[in-house]
């Protein structure tokens, strides 16, 4: 019997996000930077008996049931490409709340193809891989191209890997409700008139100062309306010295970026304290891919 595998998961946030335009699909063309960040989750790949795959999430996150998971529908994407593949009993190590903008249930089937292609008896491969990602949702993509920082086009999906910056500390502010993308892509398609919005400058990204100059997060407008909470939040962790402080993806989760940690333990007990139901998750961005993540 082939020993289990784990690969991590990386949450994300989302440094700069320009939403460029509604396309004919129905889909919204987006110019955005994302960065990865230590906290995970985690998934563990048993190779199992039987015909099916199955998943065991494990944590208090509300997932919803495990026969909608990204893990398995990834599995059964993977299998489609590689019907020999034997079946899989996933463990999902769940941390990353749902529906805050972080990229969970993304980076949970990005880590699922990366554990089937390391137990496959023929590995599709990365390009494989990617081509798969990228049609189980936007952000999967991200999660496999191998950069903790990245540019992204077109859905979301277009990567230009970008070279890593040094480690800096981020507090991610978890509202304690969720926000469902597609709502708040509706919210923005229902603004009248719909704001413009240009791409990011093209020059390289040599640091968080420099990506701090332009970024925004177009989706703040219509989820702020919604949600002031969220705006204060922001306010906040400005006021504590944040460099960067924005909504991630569509919400719900904001986030700071400092260039070292020493605010971030007064920022995270100011907003506890004044956000009820708020809670403040410190974590540091990535500086390599870490998905090569340990064998059990
Ligand atoms: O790709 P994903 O499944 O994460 O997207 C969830 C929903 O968000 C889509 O069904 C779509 O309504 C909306 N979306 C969009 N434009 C994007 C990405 C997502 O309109 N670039």
């Amino acid at each position: 019997m082939t020993d289990p595998v784990l690969e991590d998961a990386p949450a994300k946030v989302n440094l700069h996000l320009a939403i460029l335009a509604l396309e004919p699909d129905g889909y919204h063309s987006l110019d955005t930077i994302f960065q990865s960040v230590d906290f995970h989750d985690t998934v563990e790949a048993h190779p199992a008996e039987g015909d099916d795959d199955s998943l065991e999430v494990v944590g208090s996150i509300d997932t919803g049931s495990p026969s909608g998971n990204l893990v398995l529908k990834a599995a059964q994407a993977y299998r489609a490409a590689a019907p020999e593949t034997p079946p899989v009993r996933f463990v999902l190590h769940k941390r990353i709340p749902a529906g805050a903008g972080l990229g969970g249930g993304s980076s949970d089937a990005a880590a699922a193809l990366r554990a089937l292609d390391r137990l496959a008896r023929r590995p599709l491969g990365g390009r494989h891989l990617a081509r798969l990602g990228a049609a189980l949702g936007a952000d999967v993509a991200f999660f496999l191209c191998g950069s903790p920082l990245a540019r992204a086009g077109g859905r979301g999906d277009r990567l230009t890997p970008l070279p890593p910056l040094p480690a800096a500390s981020v507090l991610i502010v978890d509202p304690g409700f969720p926000i469902a993308t597609r709502d708040a892509f509706r919210w923005w398609d229902e603004r009248s008139p719909r704001p413009r919005s240009e791409p990011a400058p093209a020059r390289p990204f040599e640091s968080f100062q420099s990506i701090a100059r332009f970024a925004r997060n177009d989706f703040e407008d219509v989820v702020f309306d919604r949600h002031p909470a969220l705006e204060q939040v922001r306010g906040m962790l400005l006021d504590h010295g944040a460099r960067i402080a924005l909504l991630s993806g569509s919400g719900s989760c904001v986030f700071g970026l400092w260039d070292d940690g020493d605010r971030i333990d007064g920022a995270a007990a100011a907003i506890e304290a004044a956000i009820s139901g708020a809670r403040a998750l410190p974590t540091r961005t990535r500086t390599s891919d870490r998905a090569d993540a340990r064998s059990n």
